[in-house]
């Protein structure tokens, strides 16, 4: 008996010990976000360090979420989204550390092969066919590439 309550002790305060750590990492990046935006903007990559064809991940701090994205430059124009496909909650590049399909012409999502169209974020092939990525406003301002919150609920996006 006095083990149990030993353990659940134990495991207790571990459990206290990670929630306290995600809080401090949580407000640790907004405000390192709060640096780094302007114009309800964070600054996630200089236009010239994403060349056409290259993707960029980040994250950001929205309401209580933190957000993983990516950001592509597809043919010299960027869009975001949020880095979760919609079939299954997991990351595009959660098999596979890359984010297009073999010929380059969609984005992928390696856990079931969705596609996905780079201009629109619609999955046009796959188990979510019809479905979108979560979009993300992008904002090019001089030599940098803000990405900032969408608006509405998020809890589908976020951790
Ligand atoms: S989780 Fe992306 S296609 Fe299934």
């Amino acid at each position: 008996m006095a083990i149990t309550i030993y353990l659940s002790l134990v495991f207790l305060v571990v459990y206290l010990i990670g929630l306290a750590i995600r809080r401090w990492r949580f407000v640790h990046d907004r405000n390192l976000m709060a640096r780094e935006s302007r114009g309800g903007g964070r600054v996630v990559a200089r236009v010239d360090e994403l060349q056409p064809g290259a993707v960029k991940k980040f994250w950001l701090i929205c309401q209580k979420y933190r957000l993983d994205g990516i950001l592509i430059n597809h043919g010299g124009s960027f869009y975001a989204y949020v880095n979760r496909c919609r079939h299954m909650p997991t990351p595009l590049d959660f098999v596979r550390d890359e984010f297009f399909s073999d010929d380059g012409c969609h984005l992928q999502c390696y856990t079931h092969g969705a596609l996905y169209d780079f201009a629109s974020g619609v999955c046009v092939a796959g188990p979510c066919k019809g479905e979108s990525l979560y979009r993300l406003p992008v904002r090019v301002d001089g030599a940098d590439v803000l990405v900032g919150c969408p608006d509405g609920d998020l809890r589908p996006m976020g951790e």
